[in-house]
């Protein structure tokens, strides 16, 4: 029997024996996915959830990145009244069932074999002492570049494969009197610039080490110091009004020809896509410069709530996010790739063809590693340290020397 029927069929009769009217399957969802790409894709579930009998509570909080999302949460568990389900990631979700405050969606992993059908890496996110305790939705690959074909074509430009053929092209744009990068100056998007940066300059043993491990000698290494140094380019590359700009705008100023590149996660083709715009012609993507391959993994966790009609919802939820057709529906317009290994990309294009083969080659090669600014690597204080350094460094003119020994010491006193 198909886990829906089961999950209808077990609401419908325990309202039935109450004697109440038949509700059905609630949910109320808390996610940030507010941008035009992100809401087409967040629509493709609320579609799915309606077409099987849900009711749908939309929670969305504006905010690239989750910082304000993961804020207003905070405030609904604190005040006893959690949402049902919550976009959430990373070790986020094991710092939230150490809370015990999470649902086990066991009963519906096992119904859905989840463990044959997800990699292991990622299966491994979703779970609480044995447990499954959150439902992934995709693979977001970080470190990309974004850019725009035309304004490269006209000044001569390829794809950069090294920082310093990016910094050529970038001088080489803003002496056209083109930005360079495409940025928004709020912390999230600094560190993601940052992550693709360290990873191309330092290589992923260097990445591991410095923000999956912590380890005090490469967070204070030459090398992290070299990471800085670009950093300071990058600041360098931007225009005068980036402070605080939300990440889909600095996709349009690349889609609109004011700026040549962005440094983002795929979400950002999620974005070129929502607008009509074609890979390959249009807009190029490239990994950043370097090797390895920096994940991000979409989940969404459910609350631990009284009420059969929510806890149906939460069931019916889970099973949905793991449907074979909703991965490949939602992908297709979130600009990510399946988290299921069995969806077949034969719709999907070649930005999307390029991740999932880098992500296989990585996999084999030891160069997949969790992206630390998305929330995948570290607890929040711990990424929250790192972050705040980042910022401080891109928004003044803190050198690189002091930079490392300020990561360094906040790391420290973030354990
Ligand atoms: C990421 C999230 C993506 C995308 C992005 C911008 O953290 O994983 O799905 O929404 O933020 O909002």
């Amino acid at each position: 029997m198909k886990f829906t029927t089961y999950i209808k069929a077990s609401v419908v009769a325990s309202f039935l024996v109450s004697g109440a009217a038949i509700a059905g399957p609630e949910a109320e969802v808390l996610h940030w996915w507010t941008s035009g790409g992100e809401a087409k894709s967040v629509a493709v579930l609320q579609q799915e959830f309606a077409d099987n009998g849900g009711t749908w509570t939309d929670m969305p909080v504006a905010g690239g990145g989750g910082d304000a999302a993961m804020t207003a949460l905070r405030a609904r568990v604190l005040s006893g009244n959690a949402p049902t389900a919550v976009q959430l990631k990373g070790p986020a979700i094991q710092e939230w069932y150490e809370e015990g405050v999470l649902a086990d969606i066991s009963a519906v992993a096992e119904a859905q074999n989840w463990a044959g059908l997800l990699p292991a890496s990622i299966a491994g996110h979703m779970m609480c002492e044995g447990t499954w305790c959150a439902a992934p939705v995709n693979v977001h690959r970080i470190d990309w570049i974004w850019a725009n074909a035309s304004v490269l074509e006209a000044n001569g430009i390829t794809m950069p494969t090294t920082w310093d053929e990016f910094n050529a092209a970038a001088d080489k744009l803003a002496a056209a009197g083109i930005t360079p990068l495409a940025h928004g100056g709020q912390a999230w998007q600094d560190a993601t610039v940052f992550e693709a940066v360290a990873l191309g300059i330092g290589g992923a043993d260097f990445f591991r080490k410095a923000f999956v491990e912590l380890d005090e000698a490469t967070l204070t290494s030459d090398t992290m110091v070299a990471v800085f140094d670009q950093m300071r380019k990058m600041r360098g590359y931007v225009d005068d009004n980036f402070s605080g700009r939300d990440w889909n705008l600095a996709t349009a100023m690349v889609m609109n020809g004011e700026a040549g590149f962005q440094i983002m996660g795929d979400w950002a083709k999620g974005e070129f896509l929502a607008a009509g715009k074609v890979p390959g012609e249009d807009f190029l993507c490239q990994s950043t410069p370097g090797d390895g391959f920096l994940y991000n993994v979409d989940s969404f966790a459910m609350f631990a709530v009284d009420g059969d009609d929510k806890q149906a919802g939460q069931a019916l939820l889970a099973e949905l996010i793991m449907g074979q057709n909703f991965q490949k529906v939602f992908n297709l317009n979130k600009g990510s790739i399946p988290a299921r290994i069995d969806v077949s990309l034969d719709e999907f294009d070649i930005c999307a063809h390029i991740s999932s083969a880098d992500m296989a080659a990585s996999n084999e090669g030891g160069s997949l590693l969790p992206s630390y600014a998305h929330g995948m690597a570290l607890r929040g204080a711990q990424s929250g340290a790192i972050t705040d350094v980042v910022t401080a460094h891109f928004n003044s003119d803190m050198s690189s020397a002091d930079a490392v020994a300020q990561l360094a010491a906040a790391v420290k006193n973030s354990m």
